[in-house]
């Protein structure tokens, strides 16, 4: 009970340290605004997360090619691709399909195409992840989240689209941040910061538990690890890696 009401006073002070952008939120200035921000603050962020997190994810990729079709060719959909921070992680010949609901990405992810010559970006759609109609169904071997379902509105709807495009044996790879453990202080800080934190920045979510989704969503198998990310008290710290296959 006491701690409920520290939080609750905690976050209010946050807030009000963040009154400047609830205004603008209010005033309707912030959303777009954040919108067309958000891709340079992710184009830095990025560069960082990259640096601390490639063995982590050069591990987690380093199975794809299993997931490939009969014929030897691995089509990969990344949702939230953002900035296209994984591509550099794939295998060579990989043909990709990218969606990203906000376009002002494009311009960020087409210098990443730039940068990675050994996979093929076939398509890239603007479009939230809980409607892929765009993609047939049962038409990819992979799918790839990335810091993607803190943000979206509904993971369990995103699972059943998920589901929906792979093919039956094709994966999803996530890594994803996730709420810290129970009473832990990572976990009290994050309901602290996270209305704050939704409005900062573009939706994301601190406090998710994520695997939830994951361990409900139907998949054959599924390889979920906890691991905390190597950054040091930052509220995003706990993490689930791993895939799962159809
Ligand atoms: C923190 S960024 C991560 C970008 C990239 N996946 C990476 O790892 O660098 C979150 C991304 O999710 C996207 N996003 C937000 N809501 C989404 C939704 N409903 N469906 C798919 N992507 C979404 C954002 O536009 C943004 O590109
Ligand atoms: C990104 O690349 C595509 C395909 O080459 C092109 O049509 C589009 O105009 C580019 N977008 C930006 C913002 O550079």
């Amino acid at each position: 009970m006491e701690a409920t009401c520290l939080v609750v006073l905690l976050r209010f002070c946050v807030q009000i340290l963040a009154f400047p952008a609830y205004l603008l939120w209010y005033l309707g200035i912030w959303e777009p605004l954040c919108k067309k921000l958000f891709p340079y603050l992710m184009a830095v962020v990025t560069i960082c997360y990259n640096k601390h997190m490639s063995d982590k994810k050069k591990e987690m990729f380093s199975n794809l090619k299993d997931f490939a079709s009969p014929t030897g060719a691995l089509t990969l959909l990344e949702i939230g691709a953002g900035t296209g921070s994984n591509f550099q992680f794939y295998p060579a010949g990989c043909k990709i399909i990218c969606t990203d609901p906000n376009p002002n990405f494009q311009k960020f992810l087409n210098k990443s195409v730039a940068e990675n010559p050994h996979v093929q970006v076939e398509r890239c759609l603007v479009a939230p992840a809980e409607d892929l109609h765009q993609v047939p169904a049962a038409s990819v071997d992979v799918v790839v989240s990335t810091l993607v379902l803190c943000s979206v509105k509904s993971p369990e709807q995103v699972m059943k689209e998920v589901l929906r495009v792979l093919r039956p044996g094709g994966a999803f790879y996530f890594l994803e941040h996730v709420a810290g453990a129970p009473s832990s202080w990572t976990l009290f800080w994050q309901q602290i910061y996270d209305p704050t934190w939704i409005c900062l920045f573009d939706g994301c979510h601190l406090a998710r538990e994520t695997w939830n989704d994951l361990e409900k969503a139907g998949f054959s198998e599924l390889k979920l690890r906890h691991i905390h990310a190597p950054l040091k008290w930052h509220p995003t710290r706990p993490h689930i890696i791993g895939y799962a296959v159809k």
